[in-house]
């Protein structure tokens, strides 16, 4: 497909935020709608395209906004719907498009629907949700294993002395999809946010809506972790409906799902076929689960390049609010440098979770200062604007926030960084710049060269132009492969004339040495 006609989703980088962690503009020490604002001449700054919201509805917050009490409104720990428009507007003043965190497999148990189900068993809504009497000797309806802490994936609810299902916490009762009602209940949530001019969403466990209420006993391994393991045709019906939804609003939406699948090919298999009909871009998580290896990383992405080439398109995640950083994961910085040329040179639309671009470590987090029930608060910690504070206090921040500063924050603090040369901020704007004006970054086709030991390559070409990507995942120094010639024209390392150092990616301009 052209450059042209490639549609606004396939060029885009994506940035993610997490917005209790952002910017606070009120000093209560969570961040808000109005801290993003200030801050989107930052967001601009950094070359990318669209920002991708973690949720903002009405919660109680049982697991941070993946329990929403209501889906057309803003928490007002975050802001008011007018501020919701003001960052619209202010957004797409810059020419920055709006993604929402959409989660349709389940709301807050405080969310009105489930208390109307809850409270009878004739009551209209009961059927909105999973409700199972529970077996004849007292176990759960079915041998499900909630996702976080190891129980059971229903609750009795002594009310009416039935079960409900939750594939999360207790506090995430699953909604019951394949209640016509409900679908058009959550059909209404998208277009509210669409009417209000958001560009997309971000589907929260979006293959969980392929389960209604026939749910049944699955073999034990499955069992232990439902959300790996829900992959149904119903699934696919639904989502092809919600893209007939999104393809009547003149912004052309855009719709990415988290899907939590890992058998070859059923990540691209949420697009639809022939072409996309369903989801527009489908995460696969692959490599984010994987050590600094050059065999697992070139399998994988090699995997991932076949199963969504053309018609197909996919997307390159490697971090987000679920997962230890880049830094903490892999170990150092140079390998969180090489992850930024890794990241931004591949052919998928790049979400990059913030903080990434400053290096951040995840935060050392005391036991007394833990909130979060899957222990992922590490990666969840404030950004640090500032260099000047502590482990608890300042970067930035007018008030103690939520959670503990990363441990590197003072070093790779924001103003630390900005216009500094050489720092990892200013190259993933080098990246992100390259990206924008060499159409090949974007768009042009990509070749995973053969496993050589520990240096991954890529090649990606189009007609008029080229660049190879080596990335060197060993220890020490790797050969450089013969038939590489070009100018390098970006290292994420201190690696010499055709030396790529250990932990080092390097971007290579051979468009000069392309054949004709
Ligand atoms: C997704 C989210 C995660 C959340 C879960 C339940 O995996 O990324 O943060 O806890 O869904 O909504």
């Amino acid at each position: 497909m052209g450059d042209e006609e490639a549609p606004w989703w396939r060029h885009a980088i994506v940035y993610q935020i997490y917005p209790r962690s952002f910017a606070d503009s009120n000093g209560d020490g969570v961040g808000d709608l109005r801290g993003i604002i200030e801050r989107v001449p930052y967001i601009a700054s950094l070359g990318v395209d669209a920002v991708w919201l973690s949720p903002i509805f009405l919660s109680p917050m049982a697991d941070f906004g993946y329990d929403v009490a209501g889906y057309t409104e803003v928490d007002p720990l975050f802001g008011s719907l007018g501020d919701f428009d003001d960052l619209v507007a202010t957004l797409h003043d810059r020419g920055l498009r709006l993604l929402l965190d959409w989660v349709p497999n389940h709301t807050s148990d405080q969310h009105p629907w489930f208390a109307e189900s809850r409270s009878s068993l004739d009551n209209p809504k009961r059927d909105w949700y999973v409700w199972r009497d529970q077996q004849a000797d007292g176990s759960p309806p079915t041998n499900w294993t909630a996702t976080f802490k190891n129980v059971p994936a229903w609750t009795h609810d002594a009310l009416t002395d039935q079960s409900y299902l939750h594939l999360f916490l207790a506090e995430q009762p699953d909604l019951n999809w394949s209640n016509p009602e409900v679908e058009a209940a959550m059909h209404d949530t998208l277009r509210f946010w669409l009417d209000r001019g958001v560009d997309g969403f971000r589907a929260d466990v979006v293959h969980l809506i392929g389960k209604g209420d026939d749910v049944e006993d699955l073999p034990d391994d499955q069992a232990a972790l439902p959300i790996i393991s829900v992959d149904r045709a119903e699934g696919h019906e639904r989502l092809r409906r919600i893209r007939a939804l999104l393809d009547t609003y003149p912004q052309e939406p855009m719709m990415v799902g988290e899907v939590n699948l890992f058998e070859p090919g059923v990540t691209a298999s949420y697009l639809g076929e022939p072409g996309s009909d369903e989801l527009h871009l489908s995460f696969d998580f692959r490599p984010i689960y994987l050590r600094w290896d050059a065999a697992a990383f070139h399998d994988a992405i090699d995997a991932i390049q076949r199963e969504f080439a053309e018609p197909h398109w996919p997307t390159w995640v490697l971090s987000n609010h679920d997962l230890s950083r880049h830094a903490s994961r892999f170990g150092s910085d140079a390998r969180a440098r090489a992850c930024a040329v890794l990241s931004l040179c591949m052919r998928a639309t790049p979400f990059l979770y913030a903080g990434e671009e400053l290096g951040l470590t995840d935060a050392v987090v005391p036991d007394d200062r833990v909130v979060d029930p899957a222990g992922r608060d590490g990666c969840r910690a404030p950004i640090p604007w500032a260099a000047a504070g502590t482990p608890e206090e300042g970067h930035g921040w007018s008030t103690r926030p939520w959670l503990p500063f990363p441990s590197n924050a003072a070093t790779n603090a924001v103003d630390a960084q900005d216009g500094v040369a050489g720092s990892i901020l200013e190259l993933y704007r080098r990246l992100t710049e390259l990206r924008r004006s060499r159409a090949v970054l974007r768009v042009g086709a990509m070749h995973v060269a053969p496993r050589q030991g520990s240096l991954l390559r890529f090649d990606r070409s189009s007609e008029t132009d080229r660049v190879t990507v080596l990335v060197n995942f060993g220890p020490t120094p790797a050969a450089w492969p013969d038939d590489v010639v070009g100018e390098v024209v970006v290292r994420s390392g201190d690696g010499g004339d055709r030396i790529v150092a250990a932990d080092e990616a390097l971007l290579i301009d051979t468009a000069a040495g392309a054949p004709d």
